[in-house]
């Protein structure tokens, strides 16, 4: 095969395997930047949301290990996966992510994540939440 018809003939086969036409999501281009935008201020080592459930944002190891209770993502399943229902406020409303406490809104960091970031994050978690 020529280089040309060999791009073609992957092309087409990525697109089948994407059926539905889904994006593949990368955690160090989709998922990590928007982490570090809207939560490593509450997230690391030494503030209040690491202190207090020991879920830190530091490395993609460290999400995965969840908080002090467990893992907060399941592979495959967004919807079994903590880390997805909090953003997504399907949880009970005291622990949206992040939190909408008047504090946290009066320092600009208790505002919700947009429709199209939560979906990133739940794409990336139902296609096996990689460290891509
Ligand atoms: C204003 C501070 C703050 C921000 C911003 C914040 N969090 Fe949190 N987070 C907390 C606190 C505090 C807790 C502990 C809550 C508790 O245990 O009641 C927590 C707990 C968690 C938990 C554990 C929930 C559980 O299962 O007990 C997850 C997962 C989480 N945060 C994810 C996120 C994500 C993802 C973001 C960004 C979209 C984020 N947080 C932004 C403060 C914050």
């Amino acid at each position: 095969m020529t280089s040309t018809k060999l791009f073609a003939f992957c092309l087409a086969a990525c697109g089948l395997s994407l059926a539905g036409c889904e994006k593949q999501v990368s955690y160090t281009e989709d998922v990590q930047p928007i982490l570090f935008a809207s939560c490593l201020s509450c997230h690391d080592q030494n503030s209040e949301g690491y202190l207090n459930s020991g879920f830190s944002l530091d490395s993609y190891e460290s999400v995965m290990n969840g908080t002090k209770f467990g893992a907060v993502v399941v592979p495959g399943s967004a919807e079994s996966s903590s880390l997805y229902l909090v953003i997504a406020h399907k949880t009970a409303s005291e622990i949206h992510m992040p939190p909408h406490t008047h504090d946290a809104l009066a320092e600009g960091r208790g505002v919700s994540l947009t429709d199209e970031q939560v979906e990133t994050f739940r794409l990336w978690i139902e296609q096996g939440a990689l460290d891509n």
